[in-house]
């Protein structure tokens, strides 16, 4: 076992937008394995995270909810615990970048690097609200791509033709925020001199050293040569880094620069410190002579998709302020969900992880099922129903769970017996050697492959050695000896799963009446003579209707249009469900004449002189467009609809109206009085490519 470590690891900070998704959660339970694993072989961690509270987005957000941005923060702070605690995620702490320490420390940060000559201020033109008096961030700008022509496009780039581009390219821009068209407006903004020799010197090494993943240094080496603009041209090496944003913002002031604030990703990454710092405080230790002891080890699970801000932005940052650089920075690919999309950073479709916990569904289930899918690697991973089934029930159960169970039986008392020559061809030391190593690299993946390997062997060996029988024919001894081998290869095998399984491991260590498992006992055996307890079923099995549950889109969505499934009709409305009596039956073949195809909303917008209808551009996957009118302009706002998949009648006979032709029909749920319950455009389940047949 290497030396005592001191480590210091984090995963990132959440925007305070929204609760967690499952892709939040599968970071935690990466990070936590890896510090439930450290602390197993002695090293001294703090293992901390916090709210990432601060940037445009979350000033907008509160706005709109009516509260001001501290409010609404902290309500969306005071909804993390119960996830965290409900997967047995371990945090040491958890903070708010909009805690004082952030304010303090983003700022002396700042003044370390202006003093080093880093900082630097340019006047630039950007896009300004003249309603709501105020600079617009990209993601509010919005107007026709200048390539493909589809209106409500974004500022950055356009999600029908994938064209990247400025907000200032944009035909017809306007503020998604009041709707008025933005003007160009200068004003003086802060940058972090990245370009600097001394930067690029220090990065070039940083990145490269070997220290980040092959893949991520890759990637990065790429920063160096090419680097391009927002107006799509391409620059050599690394640009600077702007790092003001004019108020109205939710941030961090500037220093002696009224009305200029922190752009958030630059408090954010000092968040970390915040925490830490947060954490030391209240425990009485010095933050200061913590970080400056050269034995700190400081990493930082990430995901892909902010490798830029972890690996150059932020090293440069510290480095050049004086301070720790990070040790190294950890990143995952992404969580899909059903072979979904991936999720939405803010939206997360597919799996809510506060149902899988209120359905009573095993939190331990989906940390072994994710460890089992994590290599370490930044790869995209996907969470599959059957798998997750098949995984935890044949293999956690089936092959260790049951080990315990099967072995005890044979054991008079619980008194292990010697267990003789080893009944498998498993040496214990080598195994925990093995995957203590392959935890440390976060090759989970493989620590579970060679564990459920080694499971395999004891259950193979204990078939073989048939103790039943061998009670049968009076051998006794020869039974419990069997067991007790079992039993000890229990033993290993949790203290391999530890990290993994941390309540399982602790109702098995009740069980076993040992120590506390950890790397420094996991081999030793527990030894003849030695008394186990009672054994208590120690796991459930998956039930399919758990998952099905799970997936089961919630009563809102599912039976819109008054449909009160399973409850009673009020009087009078049994035979006129939705308003409107069921029509007369038809055959098959009647139904088989309406041709209905999944159809992709490339583009939605609004008809000028009609209040009812949207214009849809649709994809059934024909290699044309078809454009359709369809009258849901009460329901729906065009930006909902674009990019949605949808049903439509496909051979419906095009219609001539006042606005063009309509090619088709779009289907939507209604109350036969639309007033009462509101338009529901039909959505397929995730996975359905335009122009496959609805049947
Ligand atoms: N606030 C920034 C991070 C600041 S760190 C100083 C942020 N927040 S986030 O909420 O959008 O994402 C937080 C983390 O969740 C990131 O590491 C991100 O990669 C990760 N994930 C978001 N969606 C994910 C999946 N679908 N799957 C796995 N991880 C995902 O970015
Ligand atoms: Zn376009």
């Amino acid at each position: 076992m290497p030396a005592q470590r001191k480590l210091f690891v984090t995963t990132a900070l959440p925007y305070a937008n929204g609760n967690f998704h499952i892709g939040h959660i599968m970071e935690y339970i990466q990070a936590d394995i890896w510090v439930r694993h450290q602390r197993m072989q002695g090293s001294d961690v703090n293992f901390v995270g916090a709210n990432d509270a601060h940037g445009a987005p979350i000033m907008i957000a509160a706005e709109k909810a009516g509260k001001t941005p501290q409010q609404f923060v902290a309500d969306i702070a005071a909804g993390r615990k119960p996830y965290l605690d409900g997967f047995h995620i371990r945090f040491d702490n958890w903070h708010s970048t909009d805690g004082p320490e952030n304010h303090e420390l983003a700022r002396q940060v700042y003044l370390d690097l202006k003093a080093n000559g880093l900082i630097e201020t340019r006047v630039i033109e950007q896009f300004f609200d003249p309603e709501k008096n105020m600079f617009l961030p990209d993601r509010f700008i919005k107007g026709e791509c200048p390539r493909c022509h589809s209106k409500d496009q974004y500022g950055d780039n356009c999600e029908v033709c994938g064209a990247v581009y400025a907000p200032t390219d944009l035909i017809n821009p306007y503020s998604a925020l009041s709707g008025a068209t933005p003007v160009l407006r200068s004003s003086e903004h802060f940058f972090f001199r990245l370009s600097d020799p001394r930067c690029v010197q220090f990065l070039e090494r940083w990145t490269q050293d070997g220290r980040l993943q092959p893949e991520v240094a890759n990637k990065v080496r790429e920063w160096f040569t090419v680097r391009e603009n927002a107006d799509g041209t391409k620059s050599e090496g690394l640009g600077d880094w702007d790092i003001s944003r004019d108020a109205p913002y939710f941030g961090i002031e500037i220093p002696d620069a009224a009305g200029k604030y922190f752009y958030v990703w630059l408090d954010a990454p000092i968040g970390y410190l915040a925490s830490l710092k947060n954490l030391l405080d209240r425990r009485g230790q010095d933050y200061a002579a913590y970080m400056a002891d050269p034995a700190l080890e400081q990493v930082h699970f990430i995901g892909k998709d902010i490798v830029t801000f972890h690996t150059l932005f932020w090293p440069a940052m510290l480095k050049f302020s004086g301070r720790k650089t990070p040790d190294n920075i950890f990143v995952h690919g992404f969580l899909t969900v059903n072979n979904g999309e991936k999720m939405s950073k803010s939206r997360g479709t597919g799996l809510d992880p506060l149902k899988y916990l209120s359905l009573g569904m095993n939190p331990e289930w989906l940390r072994y099922y994710l460890a089992a899918k994590l290599s370490g690697r930044n790869e995209d991973i996907d969470f599959n129903p059957e798998d997750f089934m098949a995984r935890v029930n044949s293999d956690l159960i089936g092959k260790y769970v049951n080990i315990a169970s099967r072995a005890v039986k044979f054991v008079p008392g619980g008194k292990l017996t010697g267990t003789g020559a080893s009944l498998a061809a498993i040496d214990a030391s080598a195994l925990c050697e093995s995957v203590r190593s392959l935890y440390e690299s976060r090759d989970y993946a493989r620590a579970l492959r060679e564990i459920m390997a080694a499971a395999d062997l004891v259950n193979t060996a204990f078939d073989h050695a048939a103790p039943w029988k061998l009670a049968k024919e009076g051998k006794g001894a020869e039974a419990a000896a069997v067991g007790s081998y079992c039993l000890e290869m229990f033993k290993v095998l949790t203290a391999c799963l530890r990290p993994v399984l941390p309540e399982l491991a602790t109702q098995a260590q009740a069980f076993l009446k040992c120590a506390a498992l950890d790397w420094s006992n996991a081999a030793t055996p527990m030894g003849e003579g030695h008394v186990v307890g009672d054994y208590k079923h120690l796991m459930q099995r998956v039930d399919a209707k758990q998952l099905d549950a799970l997936f089961e889109a919630p009563a809102g969505e599912q039976a819109p249009a008054g449909q009160p499934a399973a409850q009673s009709p009020p009087e009078g409305e049994a035979s006129a469900p939705g308003g409107e009596e069921i029509a007369p039956g038809i055959t098959i073949d009647d139904f088989a004449r309406v041709d209905l195809r999944i159809a992709k909303i490339l583009n939605c917008e609004a008809v000028e002189g009609s209040t009812k209808l949207l214009r849809l551009t649709l994809d059934v996957g024909e290699g044309r467009t078809r454009n359709v009118f369809s009258g849901i302009a009460s329901a729906y706002k065009p930006q909902d609809l674009v990019g949605k998949l949808t049903v439509m009648v496909a051979n419906l006979a095009p219609r001539k109206m006042k606005f063009g032709i309509s090619e088709g029909m779009v289907l939507a749920a209604s109350d036969a009085d639309d007033k009462a319950g509101g338009i529901y455009v039909l959505n397929p389940w995730p996975g359905a490519q335009p122009g496959m047949r609805v049947r």
